[in-house]
């Protein structure tokens, strides 16, 4: 059988192709006629201070304005001089009824308690009207300011608003998701948080995650990082009238609870957030391999012939995956009984184990009301689903027809989730995944708003089977023959009797966020639904996808105690990179998503410490192209997360289908998997203490104003710049070379860089530029493989690129790939004197082997016919405190 699986040629699944409708824009402005202008700002009393603290009152200091809600009248003010770089402020009601996220979705950081004396950053209070500054205390700059114009503090039932003024022309970066420029805009520009599912990725609109996150950086005047730990939808708005430039929170609710931290670098930022928001997870070392996966898959042959072409073409394959498609009926844990046959898959399973590959399958929080579905019933017994008001259980539509979301909150749903997801995934019984995909968690519902449902319900039973080859009804990701004229859900209340504030309007709040959906429940779980705590899914919407990858994470955990879980979802918050990947959700097939590929993977992993990060490679909506497949297989190479997927309405896309691409893919393949355990190292060093394993280039020359905007070079871990061509039908780039020493990755030529752009010329589709900076050493293996088991045993090379002043460092980590626990087996630093190549540092007792080290000339960039490099043959052992002369 394992040969038929791999040898049968299944039929071609010939996708219907359609060009999806464009996706619309709904933009809500209510309560545009409310005016806050008459708002009264609240004063100050009570001032208490400690040497690391200060506490007081806030009193409205007027009538109030109800603007989008009721004015709160009583608010307390808590400053913090948690450590040295970081201050904390919070605002808060005095009564204490406002939402606030729960510590278990994410666990506040440590109060170190530092002295006012000892920290890097000065509160100023204004006490009539209160606002407040942030300082340096060093030169006195303001980081944060909200005495200007317009600054009046409101802190309504279902409105707060907080501005900050900004220098002139700031350079910010971050609050994602988002897929604007890398540098946010700063006229009329805003940045909306709100969980959404987004098909194409819409410009200006919030996606699918929420990182109230921003990087403020100066130049030579430092870089602070600001984090508003809030849930609640929001605008965040920056703009530069004639009266100065600012930044302003406009949240649904939810308190002010700010983390300002000074750098002054902007890794220190990095570092310092992650201080805040956790570090993130170790991913096992195979999800650096290359993944493939299509939505549309026919069957178990279809996906097994995939791989055995991957093969066949000689394109290392490390993951295999599945989407909905397996599925019986698009029911989680269920086997197509006749596609996707248990028996069939397990064999499939097997055949990858055994050639050292791995398999991932999808799944959807949302369970099928089936009376007849095994864990529909037992989630129901166990009551793990939210529910509405009269306690029914709260219907939405998603890809199985009619279905239940489990409530993350209640005590018994990680369990009932955890035996789901152990049965289905039993090693023994069921299928054996390496890897969970969680989809749809935003929570995405393809009702079109709150009037959904019965006759859904009267449908269920007409759902064609998957592969529903209909082309898509992008508009709406509703499955064909919906009707979406629904009429109510039977009872809805106005929130009364939840946590949180009473008397909130939780469906229509009277500030309407600029969410692309619409109405904040349009395509999502309404927002009058509550918690099994008791708050309401108002306030908790941003990380409803979080918590079910943190449940998925914990359930992969019981199934497999030992082992690092690899989850990845679409939806995420604030600190989701502590456990989880994310891919950038439903991209195109087009040059401009192929671009903007790049500053989502800097803003998740540089800036929001969700490292394993990657779009879908080649475009999943609309059909690629030839050309476009094989820059973005390049391309795609050097971001963290690497995998070709595509929509069910799409042609197909994996690589072996052009030569070209099949050209390509191998070459950048090849860098890539020589280059893991760089990576590697890179990742594990940003687990360790925050420092990102891809960064901007202004992270390296935090000074040069002209990185601060480049949004189409990155670095790939610590030492090698990628500069992938950017445009359709063009054979050269454009590409910005920082006053230093760089050296052609390709032919180790150096390029003496000063500051300005080059052109590069005749780049075929097969090329990708790449520079190794100078003052590195990159540990590579000596050759790749098919599998990045097989990389792993292979022996180093060494390559040490001397900077301007002739030195050169580099590190390499080494451990098992995947124990959760575990000692390494090499943790080194290794130094370059200009003689001497010394490591230092950890390795017990592994073997490991160095069978050459190049050391490449500086002059080379100068004399042509100068020796490019110098080639020194080993082996040589590793050991703990070598030291060669070469
Ligand atoms: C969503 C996902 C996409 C997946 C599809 C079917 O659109 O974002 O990746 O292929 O659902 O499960």
């Amino acid at each position: 059988m394992l040969v038929r699986l791999l040898c049968l040629v299944a039929s071609a699944a010939t996708a219907a192709i359609a060009s999806p409708l464009a996706h619309p824009r709904a933009v809500v402005e209510r309560g545009s006629t409310s005016s806050t202008d008459s708002c009264p700002g609240y004063n100050v009393s009570n001032i208490v201070k400690t040497d690391s603290s200060l506490t007081a009152d806030l009193k409205l200091a007027g009538p109030a304005c109800n603007a989008y809600g009721k004015d709160i009248d009583a608010l307390k003010l808590l400053v913090e001089y948690q450590t040295e770089d970081r201050l904390h402020i919070k605002i808060s009601d005095a009564a204490g009824q406002v939402y606030q996220v729960q510590e278990s979705v994410l666990p506040r950081p440590d109060n170190d308690a530092v002295g006012a004396s000892g920290a890097a950053l000065e509160f100023d209070l204004t006490e009539k009207p209160f606002s407040f500054k942030v300082k340096r205390k060093d030169s006195g700059k303001i980081l944060f300011d909200t005495s200007g114009p317009g600054g009046t503090l409101i802190f309504e039932s279902q409105y707060v608003r907080l501005r900050t003024q900004l220098p002139q022309n700031p350079s910010l970066y971050g609050l994602g998701e988002h897929s604007d420029s890398f540098q946010l805009e700063t006229h009329s520009y805003t940045r909306t948080l709100w969980n959404a599912e987004s098909p194409f990725i819409p410009n200006h609109s919030n996606l699918y995650g929420s990182h109230p996150m921003y990087f403020d950086h100066r130049g030579g005047n430092g870089t602070h990082g600001v984090f508003l730990l809030n849930s609640n939808g929001m605008d965040i708005k920056i703009d530069n009238p004639s009266s100065g430039t600012f930044l302003e929170y406009n949240t649904l609710g939810g308190v002010i609870d700010l983390y300002i931290v000074a750098g002054p670098d902007p890794v220190d930022v990095s570092k310092q957030y992650a201080e805040i928001v956790g570090l993130p997870a170790m991913q096992p070392y195979w999800t650096f391999g290359f993944h493939q996966c299509k939505y549309g898959y026919n069957d178990t042959l279809d996906v097994a012939e995939v791989v055995a072409n991957y093969s066949t073409a000689g394109i290392p394959l490390e993951v295999m995956w599945t989407d909905i498609n397996y599925m019986d009926k698009r029911q989680d844990f269920t086997t197509d009984p006749e596609r996707f046959k248990l028996s069939m898959m397990r064999e499939l399973v097997d055949v990858l184990h055994s050639r050292n590959q791995r398999y991932v399958l999808i799944i959807d929080p949302g369970i099928h009301v089936a009376s007849n579905l095994s864990s529909y019933k037992r989630g129901v017994d166990q009551d793990v689903f939210l529910k509405t008001a009269n306690d029914a259980l709260y219907h939405a539509v998603a890809w199985p027809g009619v279905i239940a979301y489990p409530d993350w909150l209640a005590p018994t749903t990680e369990e009932w989730w955890t035996g789901e997801l152990g049965h289905a995934f039993d090693p023994k019984t069921g299928i054996d995944i390496d890897g969970v995909w969680i989809d749809m968690n935003e929570a995405s519902n393809f009702c079109g708003d709150v009037k959904c449902v019965p006759e859904v319900l009267a449908q269920q039973d007409n759902i064609p089977p998957e592969p529903a080859q209909a082309p898509r009804n992008d508009t709406g990701r509703r499955i064909p023959g919906f009707p979406q004229d629904f009429q109510p859900h039977s009872k809805r209340d106005s929130g009364d009797g939840m946590k949180g504030i009473a008397g909130r309007n939780l469906l229509n709040p009277s500030y309407g966020i600029h969410n692309h959906q619409g109405d904040i429940s349009n395509r999502a779980i309404w927002t009058n639904i509550s918690n099994y705590d008791g708050t309401a899914q108002y306030d908790t919407h941003n990380f409803y996808g979080t918590m079910s990858a943190y449940t998925t994470r914990a359930a992969m955990l019981a199934r497999r105690p030992t082992k690092r879980p690899f989850v990845l979802t679409r939806s995420t918050f604030s600190g989701a990179g502590r456990q989880v990947a994310h891919w950038f959700g439903d991209n195109a097939s087009l040059w401009d998503h192929y671009r903007t590929s790049i500053q989502q993977m800097l803003t998740f992993a540089s800036l929001h410490q969700m490292p394993m990060v990657g779009s879908d490679v080649c475009g999943f909506n609309l059909d690629t192209t030839e050309d476009l497949c094989a820059r973005w297989a390049m391309l795609g190479a050097f971001q963290p997360f690497y995998r070709n997927h595509a929509d069910i309405t799409a042609a197909k896309q994996e690589f072996y289908l052009w030569p070209i691409v099949t050209k390509a893919a191998k070459k950048a393949i090849d860098v890539r998997y020589k280059l893991a355990d760089y990576i590697y190292t890179a990742l594990y060093r940003q687990t360790q203490n925050g420092t990102p394993l891809v960064s901007p280039l202004f992270f390296a020359y935090p000074n040069d104003t002209n990185t601060f905007a480049i949004q189409t070079q990155w670095l790939y871990g610590p030492s090698l710049l990628v500069s992938p061509v950017m445009d359709q039908n063009s054979t050269s780039v454009s590409i910005y070379l920082p006053d230093d020493i760089w050296y052609d990755y390709w032919t180790g030529k150096a390029v003496r860089g000063h500051g300005k752009s080059v052109t590069l010329n005749n780049l075929a589709l097969t090329d990708i530029p790449l520079h190794i900076k100078g003052g590195s050493i990159i540990v590579q293996r000596a050759f790749s493989a098919m599998t990045l088991d097989e990389v792993r045993k292979q022996d180093f090379n060494i390559t040490i690129a001397p900077g301007l002043d002739g030195t050169a460092h580099g590190s390499l980590y080494v451990d098992d790939g995947e124990s959760l626990v575990q000692d390494p087996l090499l943790d080194l630093e290794f130094d370059w004197d200009g003689e001497n190549l010394v490591g230092s540092g950890y390795l017990p007792s592994a073997e490991m082997q160095v069978m050459n080290v190049q050391i490449l000339d500086p002059e080379s960039a100068s004399s042509a016919g100068h020796k490019r490099a110098v080639s020194v043959d080993g082996p040589w052992k590793l050991s703990e405190g070598f030291k060669w002369s070469l």
